[in-house]
């Protein structure tokens, strides 16, 4: 498949795809990715007229990290999507080099659109400007351009991804940046009309020196007097436990005091899934619940995605309540995504045996596990794709779970180690998609989120342990395909 080069041949080339279901190996069948070219961070996520709309970073002419535009996609049960469509095109000097990531704001019935637009000097130099555009119910989208010109003094030019939040009736806008002395941080807005912003300061935050830029921050309230602020830093070490990936996203939980910019009495940096890939997530309201998706990549690493290859990469994460209990957010897949589920394949109540074997023949199902793991040393949850395999592995002593992805042949390898709190039942939800899997344990404490691209089709399923398993439930059911209609 050429890459298209105008706008004409990437219509042409979504119907051919739509109408054609030319579907390449490795293309996932429920979570959002594009037929063609790079999607990345998710962007203006918002319920507006009735439907979710889920904006999201594309280039749709190649697989590489440039012209950024803005696609679309909106859908009201997440099974049914309109055709992605492009939203906002890098066409004018304030986003010649990319339209990048920002938020929604659903207001007067209308949906206001921020973004960074991202300007590459004549010497390569970096500009940032903020901007605004209207998208109205017809589809329409009236860039109304620039509303903060630049970075204020004492930041570089890594001054982005735009979030506005609601507090006491004022508008607040919170920005990625890195200070001069190269530092992540985050600044905050302030506005009365959501169109005319004043700097109101840096956030206070015990992170002091935490990552050399922070991208992508969301503020979220989520109980009385508590706001999350989730960002996904740059630069953080690696450890045994955490920060294994090259880029972290996670939260910090506080009380903001808006008036003097501070968080105060915050906990620490947890992040939000510690598999392999996922990144840049973004939060909107919808009904009370906090929504999040993520990106299913990491940025600088693309040569582990050996889809680019048919033309193709990243995905989106299902859509995920956080829900605040014991100073955590847990995630669970949105309610809609039980739509899911098409037929149940099995039903195991109370087995004890010596171990577990099931042939698969998809590739796209759920398995929701609860494993007897008292008197158990440690526990494995096996998904064999012939030769090849990925291993979850829980020492139930050390309470450690491994995911361990070094037995495949293609794409990223390697293994992801976190500690994970689990006392007589060891609780998997795992959604399994083509190349994609999102794994929740104990009830969205903890998520890995991983691609893998087996060499074969089908999928067997393995549980082991040092003695005698007992699954105290066991459901699989299989999963159907979203349609983009
Ligand atoms: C995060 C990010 C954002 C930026 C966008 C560009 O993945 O680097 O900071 O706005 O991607 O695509």
């Amino acid at each position: 498949m050429p890459n298209p080069k105008s706008y004409q041949e990437i219509n042409q080339k979504l119907n051919n795809y739509y109408s054609n279901k030319e579907t390449s190996r490795w293309q996932n069948n429920f979570h959002i990715e594009m037929p063609f070219g790079l999607i990345n961070d998710p962007n203006g996520l918002s319920y507006y007229d009735n439907k979710f709309h889920i904006f999201y970073q594309w280039n749709p002419f190649g697989c590489e990290h440039k012209t950024k535009h803005w696609g679309l996609v909106t859908t009201t049960n997440f099974i049914n999507f309109t055709k992605p469509k492009i939203a906002l095109k890098p066409q004018d000097w304030f986003d010649r080099n990319g339209c990048y990531s920002g938020c929604g704001l659903v207001k007067d019935n209308e949906l206001k659109l921020y973004y960074t637009g991202n300007v590459k000097g004549t010497n390569g130099e970096r500009e940032s400007y903020q901007c605004l555009a209207t998208y109205h119910k017809d589809g329409i989208i009236d860039k109304y351009g620039v509303i903060i010109d630049k970075q204020p003094n004492g930041y570089t030019s890594h001054f982005r991804d735009p979030y506005v939040f609601i507090e006491d009736d004022t508008y607040y806008m919170i920005l990625g940046v890195q200070s001069e002395d190269l530092k992540g941080r985050a600044l905050i807005y302030e506005s009365i009309d959501s169109v005319k912003w004043s700097l109101l300061g840096e956030l206070k935050t015990d992170m002091k020196d935490f990552g050399y830029m922070w991208e992508c921050p969301n503020i979220i309230s989520i109980s009385k007097g508590k706001h999350a602020f989730i960002f996904s830093p740059q630069g953080l070490e690696k450890e045994e436990l955490k920060n294994q990936n090259l880029y972290q996203s996670g939260y910090v939980i506080g009380e903001l005091d808006i008036k003097s910019v501070e968080l105060k009495n915050h906990s620490r940096f947890k992040e939000l899934d510690m598999g392999f890939d996922f990144y840049a997530p973004q939060i909107f309201k919808h009904n009370g619940e906090n929504i999040m998706i993520g990106w299913i990549g990491m940025p600088d690493r693309d040569s582990e995605y050996p889809t680019y290859k048919h033309g193709w990469m990243y995905s989106l994460t299902m859509p995920r309540v956080l829900e605040y209990k014991n100073n955590i957010l847990y995630q669970r897949p949105l309610d809609e995504m039980m739509n899911l589920r098409k037929n149940q394949l099995i039903n195991i109540k109370g087995l004890a045996s010596n171990s577990y074997n099931l042939a698969l023949n998809s590739r796209s199902v759920e398995i929701e596990l609860n494993l007897e793991i008292n008197g158990v040393e440690s526990t494995e949850i096996k998904f064999k794709f012939n030769d090849e395999s990925i291993s979850i592995i829980y020492d139930v002593m050390k309470q450690i779970c491994l995911v361990d992805r070094s037995n495949m042949g293609i794409g990223g390898k390697g293994i992801r180690k976190f500690k994970l709190k689990a006392s007589q039942e060891l609780k998997l939800n795992v959604f399994i998609d083509n190349s994609v899997m999102e794994i929740y344990y104990q009830d969205g404490l903890e998520v890995t989120t991983l691609t893998y691209y087996p060499k074969s089709e089908g999928l067997e399923l393995q549980i082991r342990n040092d003695s005698k398993i007992t699954i105290n439930e066991l459901n699989i059911w299989n999963l159907r395909s979203v349609k983009y209609e």
